[in-house]
């Protein structure tokens, strides 16, 4: 309550965009024993995204369903925090798992990457988690990092998984929160960065598991993508280019981290020596596949032609799309042939 509106304020004045302000109102709050102030029985959350121009995912109909068939309000009645949500230790303001529950349901799709940079005991993680969700969690206090620890390894048990599915208030009954990642539809929006191996290289591939993306420069300065790559999850290569035609190679791996570095000696795109460059990461070698070998359909991989990511392609840089739009472009390649 003491810090909502800096909040909102510092969120405006970074650029982001308040998409709705929820009122959590707690059906069974704590009495005011002072007698001398309203009741204290709601919080505040700020849903808001990262620029005006960034989109945001919003699941309606998901959030409809768990209202009985009525549009979700920006008001959500639900308990305060249940004893048998503190079986691993207390943290003095963890919240509830129905609450966390609904943001992320509400907010993400399955296997999305979600961050608590003031974790706590974790409950966004075991919220994340529980609807097979990914987390990441930071906190100043080791103290609470081994209640989220604790926590984590409860429900790593898949029947006590399920025994929490089904006491987490909000949902309609015991069965729908399970239900509904059941029947969550498995993404195919995978973020996918396309990395570029000459053709003569394409061999040593197979025993790395690391792979380098030039960082764009200007100024003696390193620039961020401005293509959103350091988000993907998958790396596919591709080789060609110049008079001949731009192919993927049938090359794919799993990113496991994209890191930043320095004083790279290896050589730019115009075999000039650049400063900077991205170590990836991988969670295996390559492997390779035929039925990702062929010609890139830019018109297909990326929004628009002039959009960022194709341009970058055309300089031989990483560029991002989505595994939707692959496999889109493979439908269309075996059309045509
Ligand atoms: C409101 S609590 C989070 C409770 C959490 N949502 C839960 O349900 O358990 C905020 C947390 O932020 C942590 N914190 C505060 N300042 C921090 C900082 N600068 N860096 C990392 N953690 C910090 C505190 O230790 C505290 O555990």
């Amino acid at each position: 309550m003491h810090n909502i509106f800096s909040v909102g304020q510092i969120l405006t004045e970074l650029g982001f965009k308040i998409l709705n302000v929820i009122t959590w109102e707690k059906t069974n709050p704590p009495p005011n024993f002072s007698c001398r102030f309203f009741t204290y029985s709601t919080e505040q959350i700020i849903w808001a995204r990262k620029n005006e121009k960034v989109p945001h995912y919003y699941n309606y109909e998901l959030m409809k369903k768990l209202n009985d068939d009525k549009q979700m309000k920006d008001v959500w009645k639900l308990p305060a925090i249940a004893p048998w949500e503190k079986a691993c230790g207390k943290h003095p303001t963890q919240k509830p798992l129905s609450v966390l529950t609904r943001l992320i349901l509400a907010s993400t799709k399955p296997n999305a990457w979600i961050l608590d940079p003031f974790t706590g005991g974790s409950t966004t993680g075991i919220a994340a988690n529980l609807a097979n969700r990914r987390f990441l969690g930071i906190d100043q206090e080791e103290d609470f990092l081994n209640i989220s620890i604790k926590r984590k390894l409860e429900i790593e048990n898949p029947v006590t998984a399920d025994l929490f599915r089904k006491r987490i208030a909000g949902f309609i009954d015991k069965k729908q929160f399970s239900s509904i990642i059941e029947h969550e539809a498995p993404t195919t929006d995978i973020k996918v960065a396309l990395g570029f191996c000459r053709a003569n290289e394409l061999k040593s591939l197979t025993t790395s598991k690391t792979f380098y993306f030039h960082a764009i420069e200007s100024n003696n300065a390193v620039q961020d993508f401005p293509s959103g790559i350091l988000d993907a999850a998958r790396l596919l290569i591709y080789s060609g280019g110049r008079s001949k035609p731009i192919n993927l190679t049938g090359h794919y791996a799993e990113i496991q981290s994209i890191k930043l570095k320095h004083k790279s000696t290896i050589k730019g795109k115009e075999n000039s020596e650049t400063e900077f460059y991205y170590e990836v990461t991988l969670e295996d070698c390559f492997k390779e596949s035929d039925d990702l070998k062929f010609a890139i359909n830019t018109k297909k991989l990326f929004d628009n032609p002039d959009d960022k990511n194709s341009i970058l392609l055309q300089q031989f840089l990483p560029a991002l799309t989505t595994w939707e739009r692959v496999l889109k472009s493979i439908d269309e390649t075996n059309a045509n042939a």
